[in-house]
C-alpha cells in the first residue's frame, strides 16, 4: 500500500497503522529525510519515496516501480495536503489559490488516475483525505476549502467509473487534528491550549480527532472486508457540532 503526505502528522500515524496490520508501506512524501527517520524506526515493512504529488510523471513512475518491485499497490491514501489559513476571502491571492487546488486536488486526482489504472486488472482500494473545510464554509480558508469540496467529487467520480473493475473510492473527512497544520491556524498572540480548547468545545465527546483515530478510519475504508462501501465520506472530528 502507498500513503501519500507520509511524514506529516496524520502520515506517519497511517504508516504506522497500516504496519501494524502486516502490510508493506510505500510512505511517500516530499520530506525525504523525515521519510527516511520514519522508515528507519519501523523498520523493512516500511519503504520510503520521494513522491510530489502534483507531478504527473512521478506518479507513473511509482506505479511502475511499485510493480516492478513490491507486486503492484492494493492500497492507496491520499493524504497530501497544504493548507495557509487566516486569510480573508478577498484577499486570496491567485498563485496561493492555485497551490491549494495543486497539492490537495490535483494531486488526489492524479493518484486516483493512475491508481485506477493500476488496480483495473486487480482490484483495490483508494482512500482520500478530505476535510471537515470540505463541508463547511470557512471565511479565511477559500481555496483550501473549495479544493477539499472538489476532493468529495472527485472521490466520488471516481468510485462511479471504478467500481466496475472492483476498485473501491471513499473519503475520510478529519475534523481539527492536532499536527503542524492545524497549529498553523494559531491566531496571533493565542496559546496552543486555547486554540485546543476552542476546537474542543464543538465536540459532544469533548476531544478531538487525533491522527491514529483518522488512521483507524482509513484502515476500516481500506479494508476489503467492507467491500460493498464505496463512493462515501466518512467525518472523523469527535462529532464537532458547533451550537450542540
Ligand atoms: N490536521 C488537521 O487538522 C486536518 C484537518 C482536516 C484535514 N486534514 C488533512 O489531512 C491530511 C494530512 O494533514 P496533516 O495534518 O498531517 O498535515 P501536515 O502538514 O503535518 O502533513 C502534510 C504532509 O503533506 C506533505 N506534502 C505537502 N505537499 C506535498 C506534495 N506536493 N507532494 C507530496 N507530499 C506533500 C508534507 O510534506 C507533509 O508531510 C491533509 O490532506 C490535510 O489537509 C488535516
Amino acid at each position: 500500500m502507498l500513503v501519500t503526505g507520509s511524514a506529516g502528522g496524520i502520515g506517519k500515524a497511517m504508516v504506522r497503522a497500516f504496519a501494524e496490520e502486516g502490510a508493506r508501506v510505500i510512505a511517500a512524501d516530499l520530506q525525504e529525510d523525515a521519510n527516511r527517520a520514519l522508515a528507519a524506526s519501523l523498520g523493512d515493512a516500511v519503504v520510503p519515496l520521494e513522491l510530489d504529488v502534483t507531478s504527473e510523471e512521478r506518479w507513473m513512475e511509482v506505479f511502475a516501480q511499485a510493480d516492478r518491485d513490491y507486486g503492484g499497490i492494493d492500497v492507496l491514501v491520499n493524504n497530501a495536503g497544504f493548507f495557509q489559513p487566516n486569510i480573508p476571502f478577498e484577499d486570496m491571492p491567485l498563485k496561493l489559490w492555485r497551490l491549494h487546488f495543486a497539492i490537495n486536488l490535483d494531486g488526489t486526482f492524479l493518484g486516483c488516475k493512475h491508481a485506477i489504472r493500476h488496480m483495473k486488472s486487480r482490484g483495490g482500494a483508494i482512500v482520500n483525505i478530505g476535510s471537515g473545510m470540505s463541508i463547511t464554509a470557512n471565511p479565511t480558508a477559500s481555496a483550501y476549502c473549495a479544493a477539499k469540496a472538489a476532493v468529495l467529487m472527485t472521490t466520488r467520480t471516481a468510485a462511479a467509473n471504478a467500481g466496475r473493475y472492483g476498485v473501491r473510492v471513499n473519503a475520510v473527512l478529519p475534523g481539527a487534528v492536532p499536527t503542524g497544520m492545524l497549529m498553523g491556524n494559531l491566531a496571533e498572540g493565542q496559546s496552543e491550549e486555547n486554540l485546543l480548547e476552542n476546537l474542543r468545545s464543538h465536540s459532544p465527546l469533548g476531544r478531538l480527532a487525533t491522527p491514529e483515530d483518522i488512521a483507524a478510519a482509513t484502515l476500516f475504508l481500506a479494508d476489503p472486508a467492507n467491500a460493498a462501501v464505496t463512493g462515501i465520506y466518512l467525518p472523523v472530528d469527535g462529532g464537532n457540532m458547533p451550537g450542540a
